[in-house]
């Protein structure tokens, strides 16, 4: 199968990314989608150390691009428990193409619809075709159990603010646990701002390739003081709702 508007990136680990055209952006860093997706996500969030304690875990992938972060999670958690993993991913033609890449065979979840849910041992896996903004309310009726832990991995700020709003942290909140544990690679100011709006506390995060470092947020502790003194004394707007497009447009209008 031939992906229209995605670039193969070969990147430093060896493992490849796709860059997409329409975000102008690739979905991973080019010093190592597998190694990126490791420190963010696996490592950022305890994912091997919850299982191991909990024998089951629920997480939430903000964007299933080329399936790597389900694959490493699925690595890492081999032979430890049972997982239930649910990703969102406005481009149906980037998971038929993904899902590709596991020797498994998937069934279409309902009829008439063009999302994903995959059984195999140990795990199930739901992907769920569509805007995540409105998708997440389709989940928020449905849901039984909330999520111990969110891989935050949409396009960066600049490209797709749209997924880094306040009231898009309130609805992750919203189907969260209360011992929840969200990561991501990015460390901008606006989304912290948005994240700490939202009731989220925050910490610094593992740095990776050129990026200083990373954020990790979460709904029962406390932010780190050296990252509260920055943002406020940062200039940056807190992303919402009404103000991320004129952001996309602002950070884009210069290169
Ligand atoms: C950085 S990539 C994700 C990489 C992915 N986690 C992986 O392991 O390959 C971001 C993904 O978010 C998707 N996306 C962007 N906006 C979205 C939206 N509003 N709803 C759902 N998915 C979206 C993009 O199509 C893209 O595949």
């Amino acid at each position: 199968m031939k992906l229209k508007n995605y670039k193969p990136i070969l990147t430093d680990d060896g493992s490849q990314t796709l860059f997409s055209e329409r975000y102008q952006e690739a979905c991973h860093s080019t010093h190592g989608a597998s190694e990126e997706t490791r420190l963010h996500y696996i490592q950022g969030c305890s994912v091997p150390d919850f299982i191991r304690s909990h024998q089951a875990i629920n997480i939430l992938e903000v964007g299933f691009g080329t399936g790597i972060g389900l694959k490493e999670t699925l690595h890492a958690t081999e032979g430890l428990g049972q997982v239930f993993y649910l990703s969102f991913e406005i481009d149906p033609e980037l998971v038929e193409y993904s899902l590709k890449g596991f020797d498994w065979k998937h069934t279409n979840l309902f009829n008439n619809s063009s999302d994903y849910l995959i059984e195999i041992p140990n795990a199930q896996i739901i992907i769920l075709i569509g805007d995540a903004r409105s998708r997440i309310t389709d989940l928020k009726e449905n849901l039984t159990q909330k999520f111990d832990v969110i891989y935050q991995d949409a396009f960066s700020p600049r490209r797709n603010a749209d997924l880094w709003t306040k009231q898009w942290f309130e609805q992750l909140a919203l189907v969260s646990q209360p011992h929840v544990k969200m990561s991501t690679y990015s460390a901008s100011s606006s989304i912290r701002k948005a994240m700490l709006a939202a009731g989220w506390s925050l910490k610094a995060g593992e740095k990776f390739g050129p990026k200083r470092t990373s954020t990790r947020a979460d709904l029962s502790g406390h932010s780190d003081d050296e990252i509260i003194d920055r943002l406020k004394r940062s200039p940056a707007i807190t992303l919402d709702d009404n103000n991320y497009q004129e952001y996309m447009n602002e950070k884009n209008s210069y290169k």
